[in-house]
């Protein structure tokens, strides 16, 4: 890893449990926090700016948690350029071992007429009164010109020679609206590193808005213009559409290490970790198709991309997905996959498929993917194991849900389940939870013999196609997902219907039966041809 001061090293400043937390949807209470500033400090980032002291005594509380229990990079807080602003950022930051104060003040001509109603004097008075106090009070010391991109280049000017000559030892130039280009923002860091008082002094940073969609773009061309700080968010979140996506130009300068010739401390490896985490906290998983981080980023489907994987990973992939810490499989079975690709999967887990086995395969396969979209490993386990026995792909099957809800207020909802298994015929059981469903899940389990922990629940509500009603006049359907930790391995499940609860209870039995086949085929190796197989 290349030293921090070097002058090709980028840093990169984390602005997610700021700017991210401030927009709508990304709300996160203090444990919630510290747990992605965790995950941020094990993706080694330069900087987590952990909030925004004076916006009330939450951000103060978490800020001052972060500061105490996370080690590694320097905790920063955002203040106003007032006194009260700056105090209440070093007094949360107090317990940081390195810190750092963030003074921001709008400098362009929309924000000092009509948002602060400061003469341009004025402005750069509270930069330097401001910025001296925060020096005062910290060694680290970030001064950002709000809506600098709008700002006029000659007063832009003296306002970062301004903050530098107060002591700032960064100077952060966003763009706060996201309007600038990546042709534009190449040129002003260039000039503002030939005019800027002391520019050799200190780092410069860009802060790029996603709302043409250049954040991502304008924030490699700020580094290639001479910025040596990026701020940036994990999957992009942050205010409006969002800020530059911390993995999109971490990953960026990796790949493209050719063009910009720079490097950044961040464990990539630690990338996905990252995601999911946020994914979590915030319950807001980022779009299937999002760069990087989305669940499609890495997976092909079709069967000429498919194909080319199975030669060489290159012909479709210009990043590994170990590199971001991806362990899933690249490849997705699915309906558009052919012969190659399920003959591979195969005997990675053990089956060696081959002339009419693996047409019989295939077929089988072909119904499965066009029923429930992808097929991953336990289910195509499920699907070989029966391959030559000629016994049925899914033995178990939802027949009636039958839920009474309690009378009194404390009492808890009991859930009569029948299944209808392949071989034993009707099997009902009853259990009761503090929710329907869970009870629902519970009785499935007991006669599954399949003791699991539901890890995700996924719906989507499926609208009423207006050319074709049902009956009833409605006809909507929900499809349900649904990931079951099962002795400590996750097993997915999906069904589609009409009603949400017997929709959930059947994907659980979707889950649950994946599990069993692992189950049975770990239990019984001989039942494999030719192989062992490996871990589902
Ligand atoms: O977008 C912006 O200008 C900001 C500053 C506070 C850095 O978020
Ligand atoms: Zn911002």
């Amino acid at each position: 890893m290349t030293d921090i001061a070097a002058p090709d090293r980028v840093r990169i400043f984390d602005t997610t449990l700021r700017d991210g937390e401030q927009a709508p949807g990304f709300s996160m209470n203090e444990d919630a926090k510290l747990r992605m500033a965790r995950a941020l400090a094990e993706l080694r980032v330069d900087v987590i700016e952990a909030g925004f002291a004076a916006a009330s005594p939450g951000d103060f509380a978490s800020i001052e948690r972060i500061a105490r229990d996370i080690h590694g990079p320097i905790i920063c807080s955002l203040s106003r350029a007032t006194r009260g602003d700056v105090e209440a950022s070093a007094r949360a930051l107090a317990p940081a071992a390195k810190k750092r104060i963030h003074v921001f003040l709008g400098t362009s001509p929309i924000h000092r007429d009509f948002k602060l109603h400061m003469s341009r004097e004025t402005v750069l008075e509270h930069i330097r009164s401001s910025v001296a106090h925060a020096r005062s009070l910290a060694d680290d010391v970030e001064f950002s010109a709000e809506d600098a991109i709008r700002t006029e280049r000659d007063y832009l000017v003296e306002c970062l020679s301004a903050a530098a000559a107060a002591g700032a030892t960064t100077l952060n130039v966003p763009d706060t609206v996201g309007y600038t280009t990546p042709d534009e923002i190449f040129d002003l860091f260039q000039f503002l590193a030939q005019h800027v008082n002391r520019s050799s002094e200190t780092i410069f940073s860009t802060h790029c808005h996603d709302d043409l969609g250049m954040a991502v773009a304008n924030s490699l061309a700020a580094i290639r213009g001479g910025a040596r700080q990026v701020e940036c968010a994990v999957n992009g979140i942050g205010e409006r559409a969002g800020n530059c996506a911390l993995e999109d130009v971490v990953m960026a300068l990796k790949t493209r290490a050719d063009t910009f010739r720079v490097t950044t401390g961040v464990d990539t490896k630690r990338i996905m970790a990252a995601s999911h985490t946020l994914a979590q906290v915030t319950n807001s998983p980022p779009p299937r198709n999002k760069s990087i981080v989305g669940a499609n980023a890495f997976a092909h489907e079709s069967g000429i991309h498919q194909h080319g994987m199975l030669q060489n990973p290159e012909t479709y992939e210009i990043m590994k997905p170990e590199d971001i810490g991806l362990a899933a499989e690249g490849i997705i079975l699915g309906k558009h996959s052919g012969r190659h690709a399920l003959a591979a999967r195969a005997k990675a887990l053990g089956f060696i498929l081959d002339g009419d086995r693996l047409d019989r395969a295939f077929t089988a396969f072909k119904t499965v993917a066009d029923e429930i979209g992808i097929v991953d490993s336990a289910r195509l386990l499920s699907l070989l194991s029966g391959i030559d026995s000629g016994a049925p792909e899914r033995l178990w099957k939802l027949n009636k849900v039958d839920i009474r809800s309690p009378v009194s207020a404390t009492a808890w909802p009991v859930a009569r389940i029948e299944l209808e298994h392949g071989e034993r015929g009707r099997v009902t059981d009853i259990a009761s939870a503090p929710g329907a469903l869970d009870a629902a899940f519970l009785a499935v389990s007991q006669m599954m013999n399949i003791p699991a922990r539901v890890d995700q629940l996924d719906m989507q509500y499926i609208a009423i196609d207006a050319d074709d009603p049902a009956p009833d006049g409605q006809g909507a359907n929900v499809l349900t997902e649904i990931t079951l930790e099962v002795d400590g391995e996750l097993f997915a499940g999906r069904a589609r219907g009409r009603d949400i609860l017997p929709c959930f209870v059947s994907a659980y039995i979707d889950a649950a039966s994946n599990a069993e086949a692992v189950r049975n085929v770990r239990s019984r190796p001989e039942a494999i041809q030719h192989a062992t197989p490996q871990a589902a």
